[in-house]
């Protein structure tokens, strides 16, 4: 497989569910996402490889070298936020497709027979946009989402994934494939490689984060006859509270702590009539816990001023909780070998996004890789990564995929701490 092949891949891809401003729409069990999943079976197939599809909507490629032996994963997700990126999670399926078949080519000529199998996937709703939490599939595959539980998740509109999946033709059934290591190779989503004009970054952990789900309830009354007095405006409150989930990052040095509200539903919305409530998502993420913790706290105190103030009801309550991430030193100096036998260079790179290897990570010896992203933008119409990079990171993947169907991270015990837990045993 050539890297005009991939390109023209990528490119191909990229055009479903199009922008006009150059990103995808393609939320999690919508007809665009299905387009893609489409996409994704008929590469597979034309390749003679098996598809599968779970409970949750994981999409699965498989090719067997060796019958009965445990797959590596490579993989993403081509879902995508809504007016999103074009190359957050699709790139790295499809970069996971194009690795896997020049792996296959280089295991047909190859004397040695590999030791694991070789297997991509299209994980369901990485993005959490539609459907809350993020990283969903890839979380219920690696057991940390009960699947019954998540397939009654549903959206604004009041659908659920099970619905949505099955709208789509898409609510599995297959058996889930046993894992022996994970690599996912992704868009950097920051600034830091393209500032030290690297190819290659080999993430050793991930960010801490969470999310608070916010209900602020007032009263309705009338916006033109009600005296300002005996107004409970939930708006207001919201309004208060937004700003306040931004002012929090102020008690914190520059950057070490990241927030903002992204998404508000209102009721009932009418220009004359004074909100009776408000729910919120807010966004809290910093590499160490307790600066989380402690602006969560702050958070609380902020939220009790302004029911007193305003006169309304919050509830508030942490949701989709995730601690800080170590990659394992193995898959991390596997990396770095591989980037050094390809003339890329590399740097040691946190994650601040959450990735569906955060979740594989748990599981199985894991190996998470960026390329550049353009300005550091992503989640943005004008997401970009040059060809050039793309390439060399599909160069990449395939350089540790073939390392790790010889098994070059099975002999080392897989240890998933989190970054807290490795750091607290550090202190005894
Ligand atoms: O949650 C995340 O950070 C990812 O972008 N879905
Ligand atoms: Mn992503
Ligand atoms: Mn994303």
């Amino acid at each position: 497989m050539t890297d005009h092949a991939f390109l023209a891949d990528f490119h191909a891809v990229a055009a479903i569910g199009a922008t006009d401003a150059g990103g995808v729409d393609r939320q999690a069990a919508t007809a665009e996402d299905r387009e893609t999943r489409e996409w994704f079976r008929t590469f597979a197939v034309a390749r003679g490889w098996e598809v599968r599809v779970d409970g949750i909507g994981n999409q699965f490629a498989l090719i067997e070298f060796t019958p009965g032996a445990p797959f590596v994963l490579l993989g993403s997700h081509l879902d995508s936020q809504p007016l999103g990126g074009r190359f957050d999670g699709a790139y790295g399926v499809i970069a996971g497709l194009h690795a896997a078949a020049r792996v296959a080519e280089q295991v047909a000529s190859d004397a040695a027979t590999p030791r694991f199998n070789l297997a991509v996937v299209n994980w369901f709703n990485e993005e959490g946009g539609r459907f809350a939490p993020s990283i969903m599939g890839s979380s219920v595959f690696a057991g940390i989402k009960d699947e019954a539980e998540m397939l009654d998740v549903r959206d604004l509109a009041g659908i659920s994934v099970r619905e949505a999946l099955s709208g789509i033709g898409y609510l599995g059934v297959d058996e889930r494939p046993e894992i022996a290591s994970y690599a996912e190779i992704h868009i950097e989503q920051g600034r830091l490689l393209e500032r030290d004009a690297l190819p290659i970054g080999a993430v050793d952990r991930s960010w801490y984060t969470q999310k608070l789900d916010i209900e602020v309830i007032g009263e309705q009354s009338h916006t033109g006859a009600t005296a300002m007095a005996d107004r409970h405006d939930a708006l207001l409150g919201a309004a208060q509270i937004i700003t306040k989930v931004h002012e929090v990052t102020s008690l914190f040095e520059p950057e070490t702590l990241v927030s903002s509200v992204g998404q508000l539903t209102l009721e009932p919305n009418s220009p004359i009539v004074v909100a009776r409530r408000v729910r919120l998502v807010a966004d809290l993420r910093a590499d160490d816990r307790d600066v989380v913790l402690a602006a969560r706290d702050q958070l609380f105190r902020d939220i009790a001023a302004v029911e007193t103030a305003f006169g309304l009801t919050v509830h508030a309550r942490d949701f989709d909780v995730r601690d800080n991430q170590h990659y394992p030193e193995a898959g991390i100096a596997l990396a770095e070998e591989c980037a050094a036998e390809l003339g890329l260079g590399t740097r040691r790179i946190r994650t601040m996004a959450g990735h569906d290897s955060v979740a594989m990570n748990r599981i199985v010896p894991t190996v998470m890789l960026f390329i550049p992203s353009v300005d550091g933008v992503s989640h943005c119409e004008r997401e970009f990564t040059t060809d050039a990079d793309m390439v060399a990171g599909v160069r990449m993947l395939s350089e540790v995929a073939r390392r790790l169907v010889h098994g070059a991270l099975n002999d080392a015990p897989h240890d998933a701490t989190s970054l807290a837990e490795a750091t607290a045993s550090a202190r005894v």
